[in-house]
């Protein structure tokens, strides 16, 4: 009769709810419980017997691992093509040596399917990110606000006595030319030059205030429903026939049906930013695919996708955390460093969302997200009282 401590303890074995193996001090499989053979894609009914002193070869990565290892293993993560799955599974484990009573050493191992919480780690540092930059825009914004406000008045002041000195400096030039004074024209015509300069000057200050101005607060959207492909299809047409890109490849693969709720004008100017700025990466002669796919988001909301991807460069690691701050660029003084900033946050006032994927000489993938505007949503919202 079998001994019932045994019993006991192949039944707790069995019902853990983590994958356990016991090895053999030779490395021979001792016990498997029915939680490892679930999460490695063996069958139920697979016994150690059956797995011939080894694990199957899809395994591998694991048996490299285990070999060798007389440590204990408090924790290590390994990637495995199981077959039951199509996409790539986390294993997290870890491995114990423990001495038997007969002073022998058994391995025991340890582990759990950790591919879901990955993924959803991986989810959570996303929205975390797109939260921080939103956040990071709002405080940048503000800030900006408060400068530009503040610099409008001293750069008031400083046209109006620009303009006065101007006007009297050319009233002196108007007075005839005196004995004790021969040289004067030609002060007053240098002390004029360096007024105009002046004036040239706090003119491009205060374009560049209003340009601040009209950032930190920007102008409402909008918002009517359009059919996106329509919207896609009249930008990239109009700038195929511009000489700014005659000689960039521009084209559009498959089509969505879908409608969404935007301002024409806005979201176009963010795929005309994404498009230039492709452009400019691949100095005008590179090739941008624009094509679309569809998901539903954590609340259950259906979301359409336009991607936009170029040959270009791509965008280097240590940057890539920057380029949707306002005022960062790579373009030296043919780059202001709005662009990206304002497409941001046009996204944002349609509830959608601009991401970026990069891989440095591969190319860049920007993608623009919009919630589907369904029609029965707005019948339903408008019939309400
Ligand atoms: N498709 C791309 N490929 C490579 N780098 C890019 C791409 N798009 C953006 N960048 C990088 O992001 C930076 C910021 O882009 P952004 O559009 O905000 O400003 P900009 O193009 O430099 O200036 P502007 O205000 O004129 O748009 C760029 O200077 C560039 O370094
Ligand atoms: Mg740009």
């Amino acid at each position: 009769m079998m001994d019932t401590n045994l019993l006991i303890f192949d039944s707790i074995f069995d019902t853990l709810p983590s994958g356990m193996i016991l090895f053999e001090p030779g490395g021979a499989i001792l016990r498997i419980n029915q939680k490892a053979k679930e999460i490695l894609g063996l069958d139920a009914d697979t016994q150690p017997s059956n797995l011939k002193h080894s694990l199957p070869f899809y395994l591998s990565p694991l048996v490299a691992l285990l070999k060798d290892s007389q440590e204990d293993i408090h924790r290590a993560e390994i990637s495995l093509n199981l077959p039951t799955r199509e996409e790539e599974s986390t294993i997290g484990f870890s491995l114990k040596p423990v001495n038997a009573p007969d002073g022998q050493v058994v391995k025991i191992l340890t582990f759990t399917d950790i591919t879901q919480v990955l993924k959803d780690r991986l989810a959570m540092d996303k929205i975390k990110d797109e939260l921080n930059q939103s956040k990071k825009l709002a405080s940048i914004g503000t800030m900006i606000a408060g400068v530009a406000h503040e610099m409008n008045n001293p750069l008031t002041g400083i046209s109006m006595s620009t303009s006065l000195i101007k006007m009297n400096l050319e009233r002196l030039r108007k007075l005839p030319v005196t004995q004790e004074h021969p040289k004067l024209d030609d002060s007053l015509e240098k002390a004029l030059q360096e007024v105009q300069k002046i004036a040239r000057a706090s003119e491009k200050a205060a374009v560049l205030v209003s340009d601040l101005l009209a950032y930190s607060k920007p102008s409402q959207v909008f918002l009517v429903p359009l059919p996106l492909k329509d919207l896609v299809a009249d930008i990239v047409n109009a700038l195929k026939s511009h000489p700014n890109f005659s000689q960039f490849t521009l084209q559009i693969e498959g089509e969505t049906e879908r409608m969404v709720l935007c301002d024409r004008v806005k979201l176009e100017q963010v795929f005309y930013n994404l498009i230039k700025n492709a452009c400019d990466a691949t100095d005008g002669k590179g090739t941008m695919t624009i094509f679309y796919s569809e998901h539903t988001d954590a609340d259950g909301k259906q979301q359409v996708v336009t991607h936009v991807k170029d040959n270009g460069p791509g965008i280097d690691k240590t940057i890539i955390n920057r380029i949707f701050d306002p005022f960062f660029t790579t373009k030296g003084h043919s780059g202001v460093g709005l662009g990206l900033s304002i497409c941001y946050r046009t996204m944002e006032q349609h509830g959608g969302l601009l991401s970026v994927e990069s891989v440095k000489w591969e190319g860049t993938e920007f993608k623009v997200t919009l919630p589907v505007y369904l029609e029965e949503e707005t019948g339903k919202r408008s019939a309400a009282p």
